[in-house]
């Protein structure tokens, strides 16, 4: 449905998308996880027709980005990272108003109003002024722009930023139920989000594509690396030889400590799951282990790593981590 070749925009001489390349077919709900100023915005701006690449290709449903601007953007809904919506406009009237710039017929505009107002549960606030909807209608109203036309194709540039977490679920059961139905493409630079929405994750840094997968395969990529955190019983020099003797365990560090306990820092080996056997080793070596934690990572260190392990792009990601 999606095809994108060695996709390419600079600004000046500055480079925003760097030889990107993916495919999306249908029915497929696609993230773009990627940090601030790596990308996507500018990519979906593409796609929608609102920028043209400075090299490379894209096409929506067979049809060139380019060359067939019309023919695309009829098969495509978008919402931008700051929807144009109108405060002083009903909810109602703003849709029919979007519809008839869209080209929807004028027979056809209240069925299609009132699909998308059933599809996104604005109903409630049909003839409420859009100044006055909280954040989380108003991006539901957004999305209802989007799907007016009733498009193939949806793009949602961080359709979950700024919400508060009730409406954050709210928007990805939204999403996913626009799924199946459309191909989706959404942005974001929150983990959580592709993996509780997407069913494939293109994570992109500085312009490239860094890593391309199922959510849960780059979990488990994931899985294991960063730092683990324990807490441990036992005098400070034998549990730091225990522990540094664990195999895939590059450096411990103790942190603190507490009643007897030492918390210490584990760093363990990229794509090694040491858990189970840090575990073992403490408790085989005398010591009293009482806890384990891994230590979330920042998605920086998520770059890194995948980076790394791939062996691509090591030193970009290296720097992207100092900047
Ligand atoms: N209109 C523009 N002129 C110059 N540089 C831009 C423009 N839009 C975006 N950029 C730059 O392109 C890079 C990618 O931006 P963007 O696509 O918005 O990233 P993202 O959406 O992932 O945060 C950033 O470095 C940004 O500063
Ligand atoms: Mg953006």
């Amino acid at each position: 449905m999606i095809e994108v070749d060695s996709l390419t925009k600079r600004y000046g001489r500055a480079t925003a998308v760097d030889g990107v390349s993916f495919r999306v077919e249908k029915g497929e709900i696609l993230g773009f996880l990627g940090p601030n100023g790596a990308g996507k915005t500018t990519t979906m701006r593409i796609l929608t027709c609102y920028l043209p690449p400075t090299q490379g290709t894209a096409r929506v449903g067979g049809y060139d980005v380019f060359e067939q601007p019309m023919e695309v953007r009829r098969r495509v809904g978008y919402l931008p990272e700051t929807p144009p919506l109108y405060p002083d406009m009903e909810v109602h009237d703003y849709l029919d108003f979007c519809a008839k710039i869209k080209g929807v017929a004028a027979r056809e505009r209240e069925a299609k109003v009132g699909a998308a107002i059933d599809k996104c549960r604005v109903g409630d606030v049909r003839t409420t002024l859009i100044g006055k909807l909280s954040k989380g209608y108003r991006q539901r109203v957004g999305v209802a722009q989007a799907i007016l036309h009733n498009p193939d194709v949806l793009i949602l540039d961080e359709p979950t930023a700024g919400l508060d977490p009730k409406q954050i679920i709210e928007t990805r059961e939204l999403i996913r139920g626009l799924g199946g139905d459309h191909t989706v493409i959404l942005s974001t630079h929150i983990l959580p989000e592709v993996q509780l929405t997407c069913g494939r994750v293109l994570i992109i840094n500085e312009g490239r594509v860094v890593a391309e997968d199922s959510p849960e395969n780059l979990t488990r990529r994931l899985k294991g690396a960063g730092t683990l955190r324990i807490e441990v019983r036992g005098e400070e020099n034998a549990v730091l030889a225990t522990v540094r003797a664990v195999p895939g365990i590059l450096a411990a560090h103790v942190r603190g400590g507490h009643d007897e306990a030492l918390v210490i820092d584990v760093e363990a080996e990229a794509g090694r799951d040491v858990r189970s056997d840090l575990a073992g080793a403490v408790v085989t070596g005398g010591h009293g282990l009482l806890g384990l934690q891994q230590m979330g990572m920042s998605l920086e260190e998520i770059f890194l790593h995948l980076t790394t392990t791939d062996e691509t792009e090591a030193a970009g990601a290296a720097e992207a981590k100092e900047a």
